[in-house]
């Protein structure tokens, strides 16, 4: 392995329970740097921790206050000068703000923050990306990431959900934002395709289980049964096959769901 990791980096950690933790875990054990972007410096701190010790000095936190695009932009001039060797390979947007109401309930502040966290944010990340897999040549197997030969500059993926696709009753601003994420990764798809630039949008199509989805079900049953929850694990998997798929068959688009669906 080259002594130059690439660089993963991932936007949205929460408290490190989630898919943006389990992701940064499975790409740190893979051979890349990770770079973690979050609002809460204490649970970043620890899952840098956490990484650091596992694998050697292989993570770095890059706190910001909110996902504004001057605070995203910021983050990413700290990562550079962080490590300016290291090539930027395989991106995360994971950042996500729900709000689940009756259209007439929601606020227009409400609204507001969805579009910003939802799409002015990937938006912003996208760009930052972007910028960087395009100054870059191919990867290749000697530098130690998962692409390897898979003839790729970088792979951008964005964590979506049943609402990218799907309204329902109470989704009206949630929905509107995350299609919007979706439409977004449709577009950079198709136009940065040609730079060999991988873009993908998932579809998460159920509840992940996060201390936050326990507390909300608070459903011991559901917990337990694997086959009915996504697990945060399982989704990292699937986000480092989409970083290996080969650029004459990849796809732009996967969902994932438990196998005991009901809906
Ligand atoms: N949990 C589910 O059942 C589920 C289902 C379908 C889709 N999804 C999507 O999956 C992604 C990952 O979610 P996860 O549940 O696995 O947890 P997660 O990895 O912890 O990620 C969710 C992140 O959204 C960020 N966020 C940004 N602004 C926020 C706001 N105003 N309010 C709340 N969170 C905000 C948080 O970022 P900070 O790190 O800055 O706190 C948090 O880390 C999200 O995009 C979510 O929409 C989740």
């Amino acid at each position: 392995m080259s002594s130059v990791r690439p660089l993963f980096v991932v936007a949205g950690i929460g408290n490190g329970t989630g898919t943006g933790a389990a992701t940064a875990r499975l790409f740190a054990k893979s051979g890349y740097r990770v770079a973690l972007i979050s609002r809460g410096p204490e649970h970043l701190n620890k899952l840098a921790a956490e990484l650091n010790q596992a694998g050697g000095e292989v993570a770095a936190t890059f706190p910001l206050k909110d996902y504004t695009p001057a605070s995203i932009k910021s983050a990413f001039a700290s990562l550079k000068s962080h490590w300016p060797s290291s090539p930027l390979r395989v991106a995360l947007f994971n950042a996500g703000y729900g709000i689940w109401k009756p259209f007439l309930d929601i606020t227009e502040d409400e609204v507001r923050e969805s579009i910003d966290t939802n799409i002015v944010a990937a938006f912003a990340f996208a760009r930052a990306v972007l910028l960087e897999f395009t100054k870059l040549e191919l990867e290749t197997a000697s530098e130690g990431g998962a692409a390897g030969d898979a003839r790729k500059r970088g792979t951008l993926i964005f964590t979506g959900a049943t609402a990218a696709i799907r309204g329902n009753t109470l989704t009206s601003a949630f929905a509107a934002s995350k299609f919007g994420i979706r439409a977004l990764s449709q577009s950079l798809a198709k136009e940065f395709g040609k730079q060999n630039i991988h873009v993908a949008h998932s579809i998460i199509d159920g509840n992940i289980l996060t201390d936050r989805s326990k507390s909300h079900r608070n459903d011991a049953s559901w917990e337990a049964n694997q086959d009915a929850r996504l697990d945060p694990d399982a989704i990292a998997k699937s986000y480092l096959h989409l970083v290996k798929q080969d650029s004459s068959a990849w796809t732009w688009e996967i969902d994932l769901r438990p196998a005991h669906e009901k809906w």
